[in-house]
C-alpha cells in the first residue's frame, strides 16, 4: 500500500510535469469546461490536464456506488445507482446495508417483463423519461439499467428484470426507455452484457454457443440499445463466455461492441465481476465496481487501492508492463460518460414521486397485465346484485417492491391488490380477505426490517377458512404466485422447477370445488405451470408492478381499463418443451457440475431456437403461447395485403391488414408481423417476430396496420461469413394476434 501511495506520487509529478496546460481563453473556462466546444475537444483537454494517478482514480470505485472525480480540476464524482424500476435507496458508503435516509422513497415502476408486454414503445418512452427523472432528482448520474438478458430457461431467478424471450420485441422496447431516460443527463448502463441467463452459479458459469445464436438471439437488444438508442454505458456481466470473464472479454467488450457497433461509451463491470488486473486492462473494461462486494475485504486501510485497476495497474505501468495507451483509452470513455452526465450543465432538474410518475406507474402497468384466460366473460368483474368478493393469497397484501436482490426498492407508497380492491369495490360489496397460503417470511433486506407477515396457522387451518370464504362469496379473487424471496424471482439464485410454491396449486383446485367463478392473479416475472388451469374462470398474469400495483390490479378487474398486455415469453406447459432444458446444458454441462470444476461450461445447444422458435420447431402446445393476451372486446382481421408480391434485395415491401374492432368495447390491439423462410440454406426457425404495432380502437371501428419489411427482417446471421444473409426465396408473412393465433398471411420473394 505504502509502496504503491509513493509510487503513485512520483507519478503525479512524473505526468504533471508532461502535461502541457493550455492558457485559461477569455471566457474564462478552459476547453474542458466549456459546454459551447465539442465533446472530444472537452474530454482530450481534460485527459491532457489529468496525471496518472487521477486517470487511474476514475477507473475504479471509491464506495459502493462511486468513482472518484478529479478534485483538482473540478470534475465532479460519478454517482450510480440501481436499478431498472426505480431509483434505489442510498446504502452506506462501503456496504449494501440502506444508509437510512429519509428522502429517497421513490416511485417503483413495472418490472421490465411487464414493461415488455405492452407491445408498446410509447410506454418505454415514458417509462424511460418518468424514472430518469428520478434519478435526476436524486442526482444520480448512471442509471444501472435496463436489463436485457433474453429469456432461456423459465428458471432463471432474474428474467423478471429483463424483457422476454424474443430479440425483436426486445429491441424495440429498449431504444425509447434509454433514449428519453438520457435525456435528463443521466446515462442508461445496459446489462448484464452479455450471456447473463442464469442466476445459478453466475459468476462461474462459462457459457459457450454459435455465433449465430450470440449475433441472432442474445445480442440484437444490446446492439438497439447502443446503436439506435445511443447507451452512455453498458454494465458487463458476471458469467464467462468462452473461457473468459465477461468483464475481462475482449471478442464481448472491443470487438463486438467498440469495433463493430461502434460503442463509445463507458463499459462497466458488474459488481465484483473482475478477477485479474491484466485481462481487465486488455479486455476492453473501463471502470471496475464491487470488487470484494463490501469495498473492504481484502483487509487494507482503503480496499479501493486494491482494486484491479487500482494499484495493482500502476504497478503495471510503473514496471513498463503496461503502457498508458490503454489507460488514456479507459480514461477517456469515462470522462466522456461525466461529460454527458455529472458534468452536463444543460441536463434538467427531475423530479421525485410526482404526481404524473404515479400515474406512469399505473398506466403501465394496466397496458402490460395480460388476460390469459377469460371463461364466460367473468371478467371484467359484472357487481350487478352481486354483494361479495372473496379476495384469497398471500400475495394480495405482501410488498412486491422489496427483496429480489439489488432490484430492491423502498418506495413512497405501495398500494396493495387487496388494498386497491377494496378502493375500487369496497362501496359496492363486501371484501372478504382469507391469506389462503404462508409462503416463508424473511426479516430483513439490506439492514432494513420487512413487513412481519409471520402467520402460524397450518395449511389445513388456512385452507378451511380460505375454502369458507369462497364458498358463499360472488366472486373469488385469487393473488398468488412467486414473490422476490431467493429461489422464486430473485437475483442470484434460480427456481428450482416451474410449478407454483407453498401448496397454491392444492389450494387453487380446493377452491375451484366451491366456486367456479375464480380468478386467478399470478404475480411472477416468469412462466409458472397451472395444474389447475382447465378449473378456474379466468387467469391475469399480474408482473410485479411497483407502486400502483393494486390500483392497476383493480383497473383491470373491473374493466375501468381494457386489458391489452402481451406475453413475452412463452408459458410452456412442461420444462422440457423449453429449448435449453431439453437441448442445451442447464445450469451448466453434468460432468462439470459434478467434478465440482472452478467454472463449468454451459453450450447453448438449443442455438438460436429460444422461447416460441423452439415450441414451434417442437410442435408442443404452449400453455400460453408468446405473444398471447384477451381483451375485454375482440377484433376481426382482414385479409393481408401487399404493394408487391417480390423485392430485389435493396427494396422492400409494404403489407397492410386491416382491423376491425367487433366488440361493444373500445381496446387496443396489438398487431403481429411473422415471417417465416420457406426455404434456406441454414435451419431455421418456423417463423420469428419482425413487426408489431400496437391500435387502440373504439367499437366498430377499424384501421389500417402497415408494416414494411426490407431485407433485415429477412436475413439469417451466417457464422462462416461473419455476415448477415438475406437469402433470395419464398418467404411467408404471418400476421396475428399471437405467435400461436395467426389470422392471415402472404407469400412473397426475395429476389437476387
Ligand atoms: C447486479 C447488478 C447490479 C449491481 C449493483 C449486481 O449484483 O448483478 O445488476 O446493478 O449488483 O447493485
Amino acid at each position: 500500500m505504502k509502496l504503491f501511495s509513493s509510487m503513485a506520487a512520483a507519478l503525479v509529478l512524473m505526468s504533471a510535469a508532461a502535461v502541457s496546460v493550455s492558457a485559461r481563453p477569455s471566457s474564462g473556462l478552459l476547453p474542458y469546461q466549456d459546454s459551447a466546444l465539442p465533446l472530444e475537444e472537452r474530454v482530450s483537454d481534460a485527459l491532457s490536464r489529468m496525471t496518472t494517478a487521477e486517470k487511474i482514480a476514475i477507473i475504479h470505485a471509491q464506495s459502493k456506488f462511486s468513482s472518484a472525480g478529479v478534485p483538482r480540476l473540478g470534475i465532479p464524482e460519478l454517482w450510480c445507482t440501481d436499478g431498472p424500476h426505480g431509483i434505489r435507496p442510498e446504502v452506506l458508503w462501503d456496504e449494501w446495508n440502506q444508509a437510512g435516509w429519509t428522502n429517497d422513497s421513490c416511485t417503483a415502476f413495472p418490472a421490465l417483463t411487464c414493461l415488455a408486454a405492452t407491445w408498446n414503445p410509447e410506454m418505454a418512452a415514458l417509462y424511460g423519461k418518468s424514472i430518469g427523472e428520478e434519478a435526476r432528482y436524486r442526482e444520480k448520474d448512471v442509471l444501472l439499467g435496463p436489463g436485457v438478458n433474453i429469456y432461456r430457461t423459465p428458471l432463471n431467478g432474474r428474467n423478471f428484470e429483463y424483457m422476454g424471450e424474443d430479440p425483436f420485441l426486445a429491441s424495440v422496447m429498449v431504444v425509447p426507455y434509454v433514449r428519453e431516460l438520457q435525456k435528463n443527463g443521466v446515462a442508461a448502463c445496459v446489462k448484464h452484457y452479455a450471456l447473463n441467463n442464469q442466476e445459478s452459479r453466475r459468476h462461474t458459469t462459462d457459457v459457450d454457443l454459435s455465433d449465430r445464436a450470440l449475433y441472432e438471439i442474445y445480442l440484437p437488444a444490446f446492439r438497439a440499445a447502443v446503436q439506435d438508442g445511443g447507451a452512455w454505458s453498458v454494465m458487463a456481466s458476471y458469467n464467462l463466455y468462452k473461457g473468459r470473464h465477461a468483464c475481462q472479454n475482449s471478442r464481448l467488450l472491443k470487438d463486438i461492441l467498440r469495433d463493430e457497433w461502434g460503442f463509445d461509451g463507458a463499459v462497466i463491470s458488474d459488481w465484483g465481476g473482475v478477477h485479474d488486473t491484466g485481462q481487465a486492462v486488455t479486455g476492453g473494461l473501463d471502470l471496475e465496481f464491487g470488487s470484494w462486494t463490501n469495498g473492504l475485504s481484502e483487509g487494507k486501510k482503503n480496499a479501493y487501492d486494491s482494486y484491479y485497476l487500482a494499484d495493482p495497474y500502476l504497478k503495471l505501468i510503473a514496471e513498463g508492463k503496461a503502457d498508458t495507451k490503454e489507460l488514456d483509452a479507459k480514461a477517456a470513455n469515462v470522462l466522456r460518460l461525466m461529460f454527458r452526465t455529472a458534468m452536463n450543465t444543460d441536463k434538467p432538474f427531475g423530479s421525485l414521486n410526482s404526481p404524473e410518475h404515479v400515474a406512469a406507474a399505473r398506466r403501465i402497468a394496466g397496458e402490460g397485465i395480460v388476460l390469459l384466460k377469460n371463461d364466460r366473460g367473468v371478467l371484467p368483474l359484472d357487481m350487478r346484485g352481486k354483494k361479495k368478493i372473496a379476495v384469497i393469497g398471500e400475495n394480495a397484501i405482501k410488498p412486491m417492491t422489496v427483496g429480489g436482490g439489488s432490484s430492491s426498492l423502498k418506495v413512497r407508497e405501495e398500494v396493495s391488490p387487496l388494498e386497491g380492491l377494496r378502493r375500487r369495490f369496497g362501496k359496492e360489496a363486501d371484501i372478504v380477505y382469507a391469506r389462503g397460503y404462508v409462503g416463508e417470511q424473511l426479516k430483513e433486506h439490506d439492514g432494513m426490517a420487512l413487513l412481519d407477515l409471520t402467520d402460524s396457522r397450518t395449511e389445513s387451518e388456512l385452507t378451511a377458512e380460505a375454502v369458507s370464504v369462497a364458498r358463499d362469496a360472488d366472486y373469488v379473487i385469487f393473488i398468488g404466485g412467486l414473490n422476490k424471496n431467493p429461489h422464486q424471482d430473485c437475483e442470484d439464485t434460480d427456481r428450482a422447477g416451474l410449478g407454483l410454491p407453498y401448496g397454491q396449486d392444492r389450494l387453487i383446485a380446493e377452491l375451484a370445488k366451491v366456486n367456479p367463478d375464480i380468478i386467478v392473479v399470478n404475480i411472477s416475472g416468469n412462466a409458472v405451470a397451472m395444474p389447475w388451469v382447465g378449473d378456474v374462470a379466468a387467469v391475469l398474469q399480474g408482473w410485479y408492478i411497483g407502486s400502483e400495483a393494486g390500483n392497476a390490479i383493480a383497473d383491470i378487474i373491473s374493466g375501468d381499463v381494457v386489458p391489452s398486455g402481451k406475453l413475452p415469453f412463452t408459458f410452456p406447459a412442461r420444462l422440457e418443451d423449453v429449448g435449453a432444458h431439453a437441448l442445451g446444458e442447464y445450469p451448466g454441462n453434468a460432468e462439470a457440475l459434478k467434478l465440482g470444476a472452478d467454472t463449468v461450461p454451459e453450450y447453448y445447444s438449443e442455438d438460436i431456437f429460444v422461447g416460441y422458435r423452439y415450441a414451434d420447431k417442437a410442435r408442443t402446445a404452449p400453455l400460453f403461447p408468446f405473444g398471447h393476451g384477451l381483451s375485454y372486446t375482440t377484433f376481426a382481421y382482414g385479409k393481408p395485403e401487399a404493394d408487391s408480391r417480390q423485392l430485389g434485395a435493396d427494396g422492400s415491401i409494404t403489407f397492410s391488414v386491416k382491423v376491425k374492432n367487433t366488440g361493444r368495447t373500445a381496446g387496443k390491439e396489438t398487431v403481429q408481423l411473422y415471417i417465416a423462410d420457406k426455404k434456406s440454406s441454414l435451419p431455421r426457425p418456423p417463423k420469428e417476430l419482425k413487426g408489431f404495432r400496437k391500435i387502440e380502437l373504439a367499437p366498430g371501428e377499424e384501421k389500417v396496420v402497415t408494416f414494411t419489411v426490407g431485407k433485415d427482417e429477412l436475413s439469417y446471421y451466417d457464422d462462416s461469413k461473419h455476415a448477415w444473409v438475406a437469402e433470395p426465396g419464398t418467404f411467408e408473412a404471418l400476421f396475428g394476434s399471437s405467435s400461436r393465433d395467426i389470422r392471415g398471411s402472404l407469400t412473397f420473394r426475395l429476389v437476387d
